[in-house]
C-alpha cells in the first residue's frame, strides 16, 4: 500500500514571516493525521527555520531545487549538503519551470537526482508534456523519454526512494487541470515504465503524484485513480486553509 503524499510547491512566493507562520499553523492544526504524508517546499532562505519549527511533527520541509555538483563556484545555487545541514531531506527536481527558464536538461536532472540520493534527499522528480506534444499524440513518448533520461544509471534499490510528479505543463497554474482519467492513464504509463525498468516490487512502491491546478475541490477525483498517489500543488498550497483541506480531503 502506498501512502498518499501531498506536497506544496510554493515556488517564489511567501516572505520568511509568512512561511514560518504557515508552518506554525499547520503544525498546530494537523497534529494527528497519520494516513497521509505531507510537505511544503519553500524558498531556500526560509528552509532552516521552517525545518526547526516542524521538527518532531509529520510536516516535511522540502527545497525546490538542488545543484548537481557537491560544491563550488555556482553562484546562486544550493548544494545538497547545505540542505541536509539544516535537516532538509526532500527536494523537487526537474520542475517544468526550471526546465524552461534555468536550463535543467534531462541530463542535468539525472545528475541532480543522483546527487540528491547520494545525500539521502528524496527527489520529487517532475515530468510532463507540453500542450503541443499532447495534441500531437506524443505525450506518452515524451514522458517516457524524460523518465529514461532522468533515471539513467539509477538502480532499483535507489529508485525506490524517488517520488515522481506527473505535471502536464499546460495544466500548471492555468486552472485547466488534466481530467482525472487522462492524469490516471499517464500515471499508469509511468508505473509500467517503472515496472519494465525496475520490476514489480519497486514499481509498486514508488509514489506518483499528479500536479497541475489541483485544488481541495478536485483532489479526490485524482486520488480515486489507481496509479495516482498524491499531488504536487502550487497555487492551492499557498493558503493554509486550502493546504489543510487538501490533506483532509486526501485522508477521507
Ligand atoms: P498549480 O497547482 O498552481 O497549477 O502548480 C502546479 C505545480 O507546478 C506544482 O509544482
Amino acid at each position: 500500500m502506498r501512502k498518499p503524499f501531498i506536497a506544496g510547491n510554493w515556488k517564489m512566493n511567501l516572505t520568511d514571516e509568512e512561511a514560518l507562520k504557515f508552518v506554525d499553523q499547520v503544525v498546530e492544526r494537523v497534529p494527528s493525521i497519520e494516513s497521509v504524508d505531507y510537505a511544503v517546499c519553500g524558498q531556500a532562505v526560509s528552509l532552516k527555520d521552517m525545518k526547526e519549527r516542524a521538527v518532531g511533527t509529520n510536516l516535511q520541509i522540502g527545497a525546490q531545487n538542488v545543484h548537481e555538483e557537491e560544491k563550488g563556484a555556482f553562484t546562486g545555487e544550493i548544494s545538497a549538503s547545505a540542505l541536509t545541514s539544516v535537516g532538509v531531506k526532500l527536494a523537487i527536481i526537474g520542475h517544468s519551470e526550471r526546465r524552461e527558464y534555468y536550463n535543467d536538461t534531462d541530463e542535468r536532472i539525472n545528475l541532480k537526482v543522483k546527487t540528491a540520493l547520494n545525500h539521502g534527499i528524496t527527489p520529487i522528480l517532475c515530468v510532463g508534456e507540453q500542450l503541443e506534444e499532447r495534441e500531437a499524440g506524443r505525450a506518452e513518448s515524451v514522458v517516457r523519454k524524460q523518465l529514461e533520461d532522468a533515471l539513467d544509471g539509477i538502480e532499483a534499490g535507489r529508485a525506490a526512494d524517488i517520488v515522481i510528479a506527473y505535471e502536464p505543463v499546460w495544466a500548471i497554474g492555468t486552472g485547466k487541470s488534466s481530467s482525472p482519467e487522462d492524469a490516471g492513464a499517464m500515471c499508469g504509463t509511468i508505473r509500467r515504465f517503472l515496472f519494465d525498468t525496475y520490476g514489480p516490487e519497486t514499481a509498486e512502491s514508488i509514489r506518483i503524484q499528479y500536479g497541475g491546478s489541483v485544488k481541495p475541490e478536485n483532489i479526490r477525483s485524482y486520488m480515486a485513480e489507481e496509479d495516482i498517489d498524491g499531488a504536487l500543488v502550487g497555487g492551492a498550497s499557498l493558503d493554509v486553509d486550502s493546504y489543510l483541506s487538501l490533506i483532509e480531503e486526501t485522508a477521507k
